[in-house]
């Protein structure tokens, strides 16, 4: 083999790689415009634009500082790339009160107005794509969702059934105060010693919010689906 033909097959290996998998996707997805609604197929009108502004969007920061992104993904996988929509609740909800099974998998609009996609380094903890969801109708159902969210970020292990829990306790974003006449109605149900108390910080109810507004189930355009089984606008 020639030093030329070596070289040359050296660049179209790493080169046809780098093209289909980094510039190609980059193109396509950089700077997608709203999908508008189609009355007769969607049943509803306006564009496909999740809502994440103020408080959500501070959180996502958060979520970022903390490398949440290290061990959990939010990507609820296309079948063509190993199905994810068999697992409790991960797609979204089986049967929802309302809505009947709202399971789908993650396209690129559902990170609409988000500055990064968070969609994860690996899949050590589950999937969060919708843990809003679970949080509201699973875990924390009837009771406060934030309440939930927060005794789990001050320490996962506080909950018996997790006592082998990897996931890393976050107290830095509680602070601990002393009670001055009657303890404040923000603070954690969380045993922080005698005539204490623990309060969650700005940067705790930033991610609480950003955490709690993970539902990517909402019903995904028409033009979007792409699953083969189910007909259009009943995705
Ligand atoms: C070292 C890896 C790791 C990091 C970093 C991490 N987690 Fe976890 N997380 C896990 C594991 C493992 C579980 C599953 C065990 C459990 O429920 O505690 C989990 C579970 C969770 C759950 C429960 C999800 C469910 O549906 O049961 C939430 C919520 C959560 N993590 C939030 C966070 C947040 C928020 C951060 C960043 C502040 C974070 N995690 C960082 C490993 C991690």
């Amino acid at each position: 083999m020639s030093l030329r033909t070596f070289i040359l097959g050296l660049s179209a290996s790493f080169g046809i790689a780098w093209l289909t998998v980094v510039v190609v996707p980059y193109f396509k997805m950089r700077n997608l415009a709203p999908i508008a609604l189609s009355e007769a197929k969607d049943g509803a009108k306006g564009f496909f634009y999740p809502k994440r502004t103020g408080r959500i969007a501070d959180g996502a920061l958060v979520y970022a500082e903390n490398g949440c992104y290290q061990c959990h993904t939010q990507v609820v996988r296309p079948t063509y790339a190993g199905n994810d929509l068999y697992r409790p609740n991960w797609g979204g909800l089986k049967s929802d009160a309302d809505r009947g099974d709202t399971r789908r998998e993650t396209n690129a609009y559902d990170f609409f107005g988000e500055k990064f996609a968070q969609i994860g380094v690996m899949r050590f903890g589950p999937d969060l794509s919708n843990l809003g969801r679970r949080v509201e109708t699973e875990y924390a159902a009837g009771g406060d969702p934030a309440a939930w969210l927060y005794e789990r970020l001050y320490n996962p292990r506080n909950n018996p059934k997790l006592w082998r829990s990897n996931c890393p306790p976050h107290p830095f974003l509680f602070e601990k105060r002393e009670i001055k006449g009657s303890p404040s109605a923000d603070a954690i149900k969380v045993d922080a010693g005698e005539n204490h108390e623990l309060i969650p910080n700005s940067d705790a109810r930033a991610l609480v919010s950003y955490l709690l507004s993970l539902k990517k189930d909402q019903k995904a355009p028409a033009a979007l689906n792409f699953a083969p089984a189910k007909k259009d606008a009943e995705n």
